[in-house]
């Protein structure tokens, strides 16, 4: 099969996916939009990604039903690593770019400011989600998991994700308009993790416990950089 073949079939992989998920999608633009009535006229768009994603997303087999019907917080999980490809679908479903002619995301944004980074805290190490290229792109190479979180529900995940908000991005508004924003961002990006981790028997736990001050020295962010929440994925124990 010749490339431009195969990158067509890529792309209509993502259209599938998406296809499955979409009373979600229409839910979550609903959100954006009431955001959006009240603010300041839109930015300048993100510029298009020059090539679109090397990976493809997982097909995932299950209806928008049946991962709403499974979504739900995992309680305990067991330490095994995630693959690597599953972690980048993982990530293409939670924050990646589904329409590469725009750069937008499969989670909407307020003036498309698109402020929210994903850090992942693996056992290998501290990365930060690249959707451009759906790639992490190393940052520390440590296990920081530990800085994250101690508590026994998500403390064994084979991943913590960490969101963080880049203030700098969001140009317009007061502080607290941002940090509305923001947490607004992270709620639909995390609902993307659940309902992934959903359909493809994986377990997630979205927590507001997490240690900012730690994590913001850990992973050298700057002071226009907020950690949001944080959500552990991995296998479940149930
Ligand atoms: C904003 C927010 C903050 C949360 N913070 C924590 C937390 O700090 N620790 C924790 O174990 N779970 C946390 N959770 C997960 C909730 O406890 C969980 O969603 C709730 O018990 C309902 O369970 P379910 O997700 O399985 O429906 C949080 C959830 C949300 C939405």
């Amino acid at each position: 099969m010749s490339e431009s073949k195969r990158a067509d079939k890529r792309r209509i992989s993502r259209r599938a996916f998406l296809r499955r998920m979409t009373g979600f999608s229409v839910a979550a633009l609903a959100g954006a939009s009431l955001l959006e009535a009240c603010s300041p006229p839109p930015a300048t768009p993100t510029p298009a990604p020059t090539a679109p994603p090397s990976v493809k997303p997982s097909p995932a087999s299950a209806t928008l039903s049946d991962a709403l019907k499974k979504r739900k917080s995992a309680t305990a999980f067991q330490p095994q690593p995630l693959p690597k490809e599953k972690l980048l679908d993982l990530l293409w479903a939670a924050w990646g770019i589904n329409r590469p002619d725009s750069g937008k995301r499969t989670a909407p944004s307020a003036m498309n400011a698109q402020e929210i980074d994903i850090y992942v805290l693996t056992s290998e190490g501290a990365f930060v989600y690249d959707a451009k290229a759906n790639q992490l792109t190393a940052v520390v190479a440590q296990d920081l998991r530990a800085k994250a979180t101690t508590a026994a529900a998500m403390r064994d995940a084979a991943a913590q994700l960490i969101f963080v908000a880049d203030y700098a991005k969001l140009r317009t508004g007061s502080q607290s308009q941002k940090e509305l924003y923001s947490a607004c961002h992270t709620g639909f990006i995390a609902q993307n993790v659940y309902l992934y981790c959903a359909v493809e028997g994986l377990g997630a736990r979205f927590y507001a416990g997490v240690d900012r001050a730690a994590l913001k020295e850990s992973l050298k962010l700057r002071n226009d950089q907020q950690v949001v929440f944080a959500q552990a994925v991995g296998y479940s124990k149930e």
